[in-house]
């Protein structure tokens, strides 16, 4: 597959951990191929330990590898961190949501985070609140539930994605 097929490609990627006690560290990654091909549900299954949540922050742009290189969408994620975070949305396992705030307070945070601002944030916010609960108004068991870990996940998602 040529480069230009794929959304991720990366190539020996080698991340090591610093370790108090342990000499060489603790290799993490050792030589990582990826390619990613464009449209694709890619699942990085590996068991606890594997190198998985490694691998995404280093694709994502929170860690740097020892060595090797890393591409989303052609755009050097090591050279241009910041072009590649404009360009991704990421929900992780854990929620990054406020708990003391409200769902609309949180939209608000997360669309600043993306540089909006003033009346367009909170215009955004509005938009993107009555999109989500018109889709969470369907009965249970026919629509798409908001299950507890993944709420934070919703208003980071939402301001990325291509919205109502
Ligand atoms: N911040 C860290 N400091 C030291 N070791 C780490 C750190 N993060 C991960 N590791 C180690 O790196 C290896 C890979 O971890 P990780 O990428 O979290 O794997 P996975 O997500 O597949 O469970 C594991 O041995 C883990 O203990
Ligand atoms: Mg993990």
């Amino acid at each position: 597959m040529s480069t230009t097929d794929c959304a991720i490609e990366a190539r020996q990627l080698v991340k090591t951990y610093a370790v108090r006690g342990k000499k060489h560290g603790i290799r993490a990654l050792d030589g990582l191929d990826i390619s990613v091909p464009r449209g694709m549900i890619y699942g990085l299954l590996g068991p606890n330990g594997a190198g998985k949540s490694t691998t995404v922050k280093i694709l994502t742009s929170l860690a740097r590898p020892d060595s090797g290189t890393a591409r989303v969408e052609g755009v050097d994620v090591l050279a241009r961190p910041g072009q590649v975070r404009h360009m991704i949305g990421v929900v992780a396992q854990r929620s990054g949501a406020d708990p003391t705030a409200t769902g609309r307070e949180n939209l608000i945070l997360q669309g600043r985070l993306y540089g909006l601002r003033g009346g367009a944030v909170r215009a955004r916010a509005d938009e993107l609140l009555a999109h989500l609960l018109r889709r969470h108004a369907a009965p249970p068991g026919r629509g798409p539930r908001a299950d507890a870990p993944a709420r934070g996940a919703v208003p980071r998602r939402a301001h990325h994605g291509p919205g109502p």
